[in-house]
């Protein structure tokens, strides 16, 4: 999705840091780069252009052409209009006065497009953006002062959006604007930051304050200063942000997904190490009670994606540890159909980022109905974070890759970490089973590390099937969620076609398409449906199939003598097998991506944080 980044310096330059904060924000996919910056003899330089921000840097000179210290940047992921140096942000007003960047989408841009026109404004882009530029240049002719006009602006205009405005009888001012699209400020000795993403920053500020929806800020490079809507100041609490600069960087890896899928140990030892204590799960950042615990008669879950793929797992286990019914559903559908979520509803939402709208409308839309929100996110501070009643961190640090690997697998152990305790809340868990499942959930990492052991062997595999048009992944209960999680994983980033099925649904429509040389990658991970699992991988070898299979040490022989190839892992607690299963499926993906000449990182089409309906 777009980017923004923003700064208003003392002496230093803004165009180089912009490019920067740009190049940090990348992998949040993108089709077109700009910037503007002003200064005193100049006035506000604008460039911008289709494609990589290479290309951009490379026109102004990593930076160098453009004078000022004070300037606006913007990666674009093309909503209103095709991708083209036109439609690429910043876009300016006619009189040439005032530049702007804009996340999110204005969705009365149309009635107001009509009505410039009609007193003879001229457009220059197909962008819902381009209006907010000519608005403002009405308005602040008419009121004289761009913090006025800014905010009779936004009284005008509907849907949502993180902004960031300069004008050129402004010197050193940047004006930012922010509702229902993440906008963060940063302050730092050299200077003062707007961004929409904490990356942009992080290497010149962790100080950072997050604007809330309907708030103006004023960036000067001495400070800045917060308005409500109706221009009031308000005070803004700072926060720290702790992420390590080089967990953002690729440092020396040939990918950023590589890094972080093998990060993951790591990873989910921070998640799960310091909630343990003494034996005992301790969730600070959960405020239920027992009581309130005992009055919770179903659980939802909402999320996208993988984060949804977590979901779907989580649907097993805590309808096993909490007997209490889950119902897992996509956040774009949750919002439409009419949920039966009320004062006794668990509302859990699932999100990487925090950012992702879907998620954010269907946990407002619960919200609504009376259901007490719990959020599972890793970005701090994000806009779901801080709406959520209750909200617990994933502690995965940055995650760049568009793919998510290392966020993914500390969603799903902090989800089965929370289904134990509320277990626990209830009595519904066995202490027996409360104990054996603590045990091997601090054994994961070392477990994974172990998975990681056989990073070449599952290169051999991808090597050896990376050609195949078609690829199902058939696996029951865990398996058949964590699958869907293979699947996804293979779709997104070596765009071979990929389905996940419950194995036992085959024979119902599907097992029609296995045909001879198909390839089924048959997870066999659930000890207590192997058996199961396996009469469907023989029904699928009986038409042809080609079988990978997927089981624990102890089971590898059995898969052997069933399937072409097998990956095997390390056996733990039947209801935290997926944490060690899905790392195979993410380095299958990785490697026959690789073969396939992808671009891993930034796959076509996709953004890392999905900021539209
Ligand atoms: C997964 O690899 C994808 N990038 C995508 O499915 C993602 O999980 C989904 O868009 C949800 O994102 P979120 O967790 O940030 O809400």
């Amino acid at each position: 999705m777009c980017g923004i980044i923003g700064f208003v310096g003392r002496e230093q330059q803004a165009a180089p840091i912009l490019l920067d904060g740009l190049q940090r924000m990348e992998y949040r996919g993108y089709d077109s780069a700009g910037v503007a910056v002003r200064s005193e003899s100049k006035g506000l330089q604008v460039k911008k252009t289709k494609g990589r921000l290479q290309v951009l840097s490379d026109m102004i000179h990593g930076g160098a052409d453009l004078e000022g210290t004070v300037g606006i940047g913007h990666t674009r992921w093309a909503t209103h209009g095709e991708p083209s140096d036109l439609n690429a942000h910043p876009h300016v007003s006619e009189d040439g006065r005032i530049a702007l960047v804009h996340n999110g989408i204005i969705e009365n841009y149309l009635e107001l497009r009509e009505h410039l026109q009609k007193q003879g404004v001229r457009f220059s882009s197909d962008t819902d953006s381009e209006v907010v530029a000519h608005l403002l240049e009405l308005h602040y002719n008419e009121c004289g002062n761009m913090m006025e006009a800014v905010g009779r602006v936004l009284r005008r205009i509907r849907g949502s959006y993180a902004l960031g405005i300069i004008c050129a009888d402004y010197p050193n001012t940047l004006i930012a604007a922010r509702k229902d699209s993440p906008l963060i400020l940063g302050f730092s000795g050299e200077g003062n930051f707007i961004a929409s993403d904490v990356t942009a920053m992080l290497r010149y500020t962790r100080d950072v304050v997050y604007m809330d929806d309907g708030e103006i800020a004023v960036l000067t490079a001495e400070g800045i200063d917060v308005f409500d809507s109706e221009l009031t100041p308000v005070e803004k609490e700072h926060h720290q942000v702790d992420w390590d600069v080089s967990a953002a960087e690729k440092g020396g890896y040939p990918h950023f997904m590589f890094k972080e899928i093998l990060e993951q140990p790591e990873a989910i030892r921070k998640t799960v190490q310091p909630r343990i204590r003494d034996g005992r799960v301790v969730l600070e950042g959960l405020s239920m009670t027992a009581a309130e615990a005992r009055d919770i008669s179903r659980v939802f879950i909402i999320a996208c994606g993988s984060s949804y793929h977590v979901g779907m797992l989580s649907k097993y286990v805590w309808e096993r540890l909490l007997r209490r019914p889950v119902e897992v559903t996509l956040a774009s559908e949750f919002r439409y159909c009419d949920p039966l979520v009320d004062e006794k509803s668990l509302v859990v939402v699932i999100s990487q980022s925090g950012e992702t709208l879907d998620t954010m409308a269907a946990m407002r839309e619960a919200k609504r109905l009376g259901g007490r929100t719990l959020a599972i996110v890793n970005v701090v501070g994000s806009s779901i974070a801080r709406e959520a009643d209750d909200v617990l961190y994933t502690w995965a640090g940055p995650e760049v890759a568009v793919a998510t690997t290392k966020a993914y697998s500390t969603q799903l152990v902090l989800m089965d970490l929370i289904g134990l305790y509320l277990g626990d809340l209830l009595g519904t868990v066995a202490p027996e089973e409360y104990s054996a499942i603590l045990t091997e959930m601090q054994l994961l990492p070392q477990k994974l590390e172990q998975v990681l052991g056989q990073t070449e062997h599952i290169q051999y595999l991808a090597s050896r099937y990376f050609n195949h048009h078609s690829i199902f992944f058939i696996g029951r209960n865990l398996d058949y969620a964590m699958g869907m999680e293979g699947s996804l994983k293979l779709k997104e980033i070596s765009y071979i076609h990929s389905e996940a099925y419950a194995a036992g649904e085959l024979k119902h429509g599907t097992i029609s398409l296995i045909e001879p040389g198909t390839l089924v990658v048959a997870l066999g991970t659930y000890g207590p449906l192997f058996d199961k699992a396996m009469s469907n991988v023989v029904e699928v070898k009986a038409r042809g199939a080609e079988v990978l299979g997927l089981a624990t040490e102890p089971l590898r022989d059995r898969m052997e003598k069933t399937a072409d190839a097998v990956i095997a892992v390390p056996e733990t607690h039947p209801l935290l097998q997926p944490s060690l299963g899905v790392v195979p499926l993410q380095l299958f993906a990785y490697y026959v991506a690789l073969h396939r000449g992808c671009d891993i990182d930034k796959p076509r089409n996709l953004a890392k944080s999905v900021t539209v309906e």
